[in-house]
């Protein structure tokens, strides 16, 4: 099938190079001359793990082509992801106006049958919106269908979250529509559920605010068993075992960050509050989650007695590993605050460095974990990257001023560190000393 993906970000590359991988003809627009320049150049402005050999593979092939030319794309495609960002506003509502620009060109310049698919998350009834306001400027007066088919992609494991997903999501109100965006789907033998446009809008938020939910959950659990003086992990373990609970997302830590939990739940509070709906809960959610971030921050002051000119190593910058994305990522809030205190700032991260520069400033950037630990009064685990886990504890002691880790992420057993003589101080669990 001829498919244009209109945004060519995080959720737009991913889903243009997998459509490609499965045979179809796709071309990625996007507004960026520079984005376009550099991917038609084999250049990708993203580090997601096999994207980049995805992408380069199928443009060789020609099932991939990268373009500014959104007119042109429309025309020439029978299926339109919109995959542009839905940032938020001030007021936490998603800015849909990037939405209703590409929209009102699809109406345009559309002069055959189109699918228009809201990939990018956006809040109940923009299907309805869209649909509307292709209608009214329809030039061609041609027929069209929405289509709501939320991305459930994790950073870090996008390519193999589209290739192997628990379920598609489709929502859709015509036959003509839901026939061809099943044969579209149907090399990835997942089941699809399809429902109401509303539906599948509404399924993306309650998705990603269930998840958020479990996350501070569990990390209120954590407070509980620091105050107690039980293991956080041993607690996940036991409810994890539990099918109707399940293990995964039930690590404790610093609190979701990245762009999608944080502006998904304010978002979905703001729509809630549209439809009358004061959604108390999501709001515990999100503050459980602002109030660990900022316990995080007490542990380091506590473990350091006074900040100022203290030199603090931080491993981790991005907002989870095996990316080097930095949106809403915790490390800048606790690396700010730290800084505010006047701390000295030493930084490694494996991808997020170059993209980090940007953002944080006043930060020696190290080439390694062990630059990062040398003369370092505290090393501060902010993101679990594996190879964070397999230092040489022997060496970090051997070049810290004092051996002591705040761990964010609990990458490391108790007695190890108890063992290798260091002040280790973790989330929900006991401080070794
Ligand atoms: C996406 C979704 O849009 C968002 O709703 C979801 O919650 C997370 O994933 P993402 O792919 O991460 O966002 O966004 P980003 O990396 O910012 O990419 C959006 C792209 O759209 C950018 O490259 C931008 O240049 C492009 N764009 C934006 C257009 O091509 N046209 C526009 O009018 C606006
Ligand atoms: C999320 C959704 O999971 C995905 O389906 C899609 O909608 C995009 O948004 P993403 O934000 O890329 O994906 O990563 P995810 O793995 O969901 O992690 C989000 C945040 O939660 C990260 O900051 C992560 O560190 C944190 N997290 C996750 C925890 O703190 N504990 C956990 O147990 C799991």
């Amino acid at each position: 099938m001829k498919i244009a993906v209109v945004g060519a970000g995080y959720v737009g590359l991913v889903t243009g190079a997998c459509f490609a991988e499965l045979g179809n003809d796709v071309v990625c627009v996007d507004i960026e001359e520079d984005k376009i320049k550099n991917l038609n150049n084999n250049i990708i402005p993203i580090f997601e793990p096999g994207l980049e050999e995805l992408l380069i593979k199928n443009r060789k092939k020609g099932k991939i082509s990268f373009t500014t030319d959104l007119k042109k794309s429309i025309k020439e495609s029978d299926i339109i992801f919109i995959c542009v960002g839905t940032p938020p506003k001030k007021n936490g509502e998603a800015d849909l106006s990037y939405v209703e620009d590409v929209a009102r060109t699809i109406a345009d310049v559309m002069d055959s049958y189109k699918i228009i698919v809201e990939k990018s998350t956006v809040p109940v009834e923009t299907g309805d919106k869209i649909a509307k306001s292709i209608k009214s400027y329809n030039a061609h007066k041609v027929d069209f269908d929405v289509v709501s088919n939320p991305e459930f992609l994790r950073e870090g494991s996008a390519v193999n979250d589209f290739m192997h997903p628990d379920r598609i999501v489709i929502g859709c109100e015509s036959e003509r529509a839901k026939d061809i965006m099943k044969k579209l789907y149907s090399p990835l033998k997942a089941p699809i559920i399809f429902t109401d446009i509303k539906s599948a809008e509404i399924i993306k938020h309650a998705s990603n605010s269930f998840l958020a939910a479990k996350i501070s959950f569990i990390n209120a659990i954590a407070s509980i068993c620091e105050a107690a003086g039980a293991d956080v992990e041993k607690v996940a373990e036991g409810m994890g075992y539990d099918k109707r609970i399940g293990r995964s997302f039930l690590d404790a830590g610093i609190g979701y960050g990245g762009f999608c939990f944080p502006k998904d739940a304010e978002a979905f509070i703001r729509i809630s509050e549209k439809f009358g709906y004061d959604f108390s809960l999501l709001k515990a959610v999100q503050e459980i989650n602002n109030n660990q971030r900022n316990h995080f921050v007490s542990k380091i002051e506590k473990a350091l007695w006074i900040v100022k000119g203290k030199t603090i190593g931080i491993l981790g910058l991005a907002f989870k590993p095996n990316t080097d994305d930095m949106r809403f990522a915790p490390s800048v809030d606790i690396i700010t605050e730290l800084q505010k205190e006047g701390a000295k700032i030493k930084a490694y991260d494996p991808k997020a460095m170059e993209k980090s520069k940007g953002i944080l400033k006043n930060i020696e950037y190290c080439s390694n974990t062990y630059d990062a630990a040398k003369d370092a009064d505290a090393l501060v685990i902010v993101t679990e990257w594996d190879e964070f886990k397999e230092i040489d504890m022997k060496r970090i002691k051997s070049l810290m001023k004092h051996p002591l880790i705040i761990d964010g992420r609990n990458i490391y057993r108790l007695e190890d560190m108890k063992n290798d003589g260091f002040t280790y101080i973790s989330i929900g669990r006991k401080e070794v000393h």
